[in-house]
């Protein structure tokens, strides 16, 4: 089983319109509401592809517990440790006229050091029977900057990290087996240019330095470029697919753990990468894929060594 760990476990409140009257009265037609997060995101696209995930994070409130009864819904493995803060919200203003995606993220809930510390008894636990674990998303106030450092030392099995900032930086120190940052994740946590793809490649190898085993850089519709000891890889996607990128990202980091756990080479792991998040860019909502897409694309992106 894989563990994916959102700390920072929002509930995805999703608004569809025509389009959006700034200052005037917007008349919703669609509503979608959900469990979100990167990490529920992540085990969201696993269980799709039938693989055992479990999610672990921290959750609260009335807000917590719509969230949980979601992921019931959903049948995914529920391993969230209650807080007594409410969980926060996310809502998505999702115009179709000119696709145009506008999202609002509260920042979660004060976590208090105990509630922190009773994450880390039960990360320790459920770490024990995985193969693979995936931490990612932000971190909500009063959970420690080094968070992510402190769970991938405590993991036995090879981690997959998707954050930003400090969290990322810091999280460099547990040598973490993959990092997913986005150029501009990649950037600020380096504090180097990301302009082109030699810097990119330069910032991701500094990465590596820091103590990560690899760096994989997602591009947006240019794809991803792989950093390794062994190599660097660079997968394009065969077409711009047209859609709504949140949670591309997360797409891409289910493919990599999945790469990792089932020992795929890197190459291999890049197409299924470019594929499966392409694949999710095409599905309205987060966390969900295009089948087809999927397995056309498998036929199609190109993955070369530079
Ligand atoms: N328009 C697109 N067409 C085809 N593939 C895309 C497109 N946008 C994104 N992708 C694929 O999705 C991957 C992840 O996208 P992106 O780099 O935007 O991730 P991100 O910034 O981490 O997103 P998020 O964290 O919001 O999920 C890319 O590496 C690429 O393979
Ligand atoms: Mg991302």
């Amino acid at each position: 089983v894989i563990l994916t760990v959102t700390l920072n476990a929002a509930l995805d409140i999703t608004y569809g319109l025509e389009r959006v009257a700034w200052n005037s009265v917007n008349r919703v037609d669609a509503v979608d509401v959900r469990a979100g997060g990167k990490g529920v995101n992540v085990a969201r696209v696993l269980h799709a592809l039938d693989v055992d995930a479990v999610v672990t994070g921290l959750a609260g409130g009335a807000t917590g517990a719509e969230l949980r009864a979601e992921l019931a819904r959903a049948g995914l493995r529920d391993e969230l440790v209650t807080i007594a803060g409410e969980t926060r919200r996310t809502v998505v203003i999702a115009a179709r006229n000119g696709s145009e995606t506008t999202l609002f993220n509260e920042p979660g809930p004060q976590v208090s050091m105990e509630e922190w510390r009773a994450f880390e008894e039960r990360f320790r636990n459920l770490v024990a029977g995985a193969e693979a674990v995936v931490l990612s998303g932000s971190l909500p106030p009063g959970v420690p900057l080094g968070a992510y450092a402190s769970l991938g030392a405590a993991a036995g099995s090879p981690v997959v990290l998707d954050a930003d900032g400090e969290a990322l930086r810091l999280g460099l120190d547990a040598r973490p087996a993959v990092v997913k940052p986005n150029a501009d994740e990649l950037g600020r946590a380096t504090g180097l240019a990301v302009s082109n793809l030699e810097e990119i490649a330069a910032a991701a190898d500094s990465v590596l330095e820091a103590g990560a085993q690899a760096a994989v850089v997602s591009l947006g519709a240019e794809g991803l470029l792989a950093c390794t000891r062994d190599g660097h890889w660079r997968a394009r996607p065969a077409q711009r697919v047209e859609g709504n990128a949140t949670g591309a990202g997360d797409a891409a980091t289910a493919a990599l753990v999945l790469g990792l756990v089932r020992g795929q080479t890197w190459p291999e792991r890049l197409l299924h990468a470019a594929a499966l998040s392409a694949a999710a860019v095409a599905s309205p909502v987060a966390g969900e894929f295009d089948r087809e897409l999927y397995e056309r694309l498998l036929e199609d992106v190109v993955v070369e060594a530079l």
